[in-house]
């Protein structure tokens, strides 16, 4: 039975682990059609609407392909395009929206615009990465580690950098998945406080490690897998220069990864940087999957769509 009709997918917060587990094991049986070459249409005549106020590669294409391989259809909004960019507002543009589509995913700066728009639409509203949360990107990143480790109970993962949207979307969502967390930022470039109380929360009430720090090597040490994202997120470029010093630390590179497990894998949401955040070696050699992930943003993401679009 699908619960989940009708239901946002904004962050992790209101998703229980059994509702999170029902989407990975969607997603793995529509990855599994999809390399059969087996036609999997369930959202034949249906729309979703796709705002975005930021730039993407990854998010745009594989929600468009995705919608388009279930039998639906996708409609790229660009923010200068829409009159949301003019400044209709986000309650009107939500009911407007709701009377034409059967979803929307919007990408965007402020998270609350997300929930507001959320609140208003009578139709699902899929959040495709605010300033503080990236959810579809992390459940990619689940399916991936669930693919290469078998299960994922009781690991151990590393996220060493920037507490931007994907760290916040890390450590709310591993305790669900039974995941050990660490996370190691600069000192001023923690994760989002309020997302940090919830998800120690989170890790009491299903028995799971969270540790926030400043130190990447105590962040790295045993880990079974080390992320890492750009140091400037999107609408922080003027920030580069200051934070590349502020940063160094936190590289992950050969040295930082020797504290690893011998097998660890290495994670990144892309675009990366190579010789900024991580070394060339590590994401380009054998402990990287990064590939793996942005296929399986295509097979998430389906998932979620049949199941809230249904
Ligand atoms: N990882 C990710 O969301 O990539 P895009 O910015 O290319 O969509
Ligand atoms: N933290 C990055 C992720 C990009 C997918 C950003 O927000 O720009």
């Amino acid at each position: 039975v699908n619960r989940l009709v009708g239901r946002d997918f904004v962050d992790f917060a209101d998703y229980t682990p059994s509702e999170l587990n029902y989407l990975l094991e969607l997603a793995e049986a529509i990855k599994e059609k999809q390399k059969k070459g087996e036609k999997y249409q369930p959202l034949s005549g249906k729309t979703l609407g796709m705002f975005f106020t930021k730039a993407s590669t990854r998010t745009r294409v594989s929600f468009e392909v995705g919608m388009y391989q279930l039998g639906g259809h996708a409609l790229f909004l660009s923010n200068g395009d829409t009159q949301l960019g003019r400044g209709e507002p986000i309650s009107d543009t939500a009911k407007v929206m709701s009377r034409y589509v059967d979803g929307i995913m919007i990408r965007t700066f402020a998270h609350e615009d997300v929930v507001e728009l959320a609140e208003h639409a009578s139709v699902p509203v899929i959040n495709a990465l605010t300033d503080l949360h990236h959810p579809c990107q992390v459940l990619a990143d689940i399916l991936t580690l669930k693919e290469h480790k078998g299960q994922l109970e009781g690991l151990t993962v590393a996220y060493v950098g920037d507490g931007n949207n994907m760290a916040n979307s890390w450590i709310q969502a591993a305790p669900k998945f039974g995941l050990n967390m660490r996370v190691a930022t600069p000192v001023g470039y923690e994760c989002d406080p309020a997302v940090v109380a919830q998800a120690k929360q989170f890790a009491r009430e299903f028995g799971t490690e969270l540790v926030v720090t400043n130190d990447p090597v105590e962040a790295v040490a045993g880990a079974d897998v080390i992320y890492t994202d750009v140091w400037a997120s999107m609408g922080q470029e003027a920030e580069q220069a200051e934070r590349v010093k502020k940063f160094a630390a936190f590289q992950v590179n050969e040295e930082l990864c020797k504290h690893a497990k011998d097998d660890f894998l290495f994670m990144h949401c892309l675009p990366a940087h190579r010789g900024e955040e991580v070394t060339a070696g590590i994401i380009d050699g054998p402990h990287s999957v990064v590939f793996d992930e942005a296929e399986n943003r295509l097979h998430v993401q389906k998932a979620i769509l049949v199941a809230t679009i249904g």
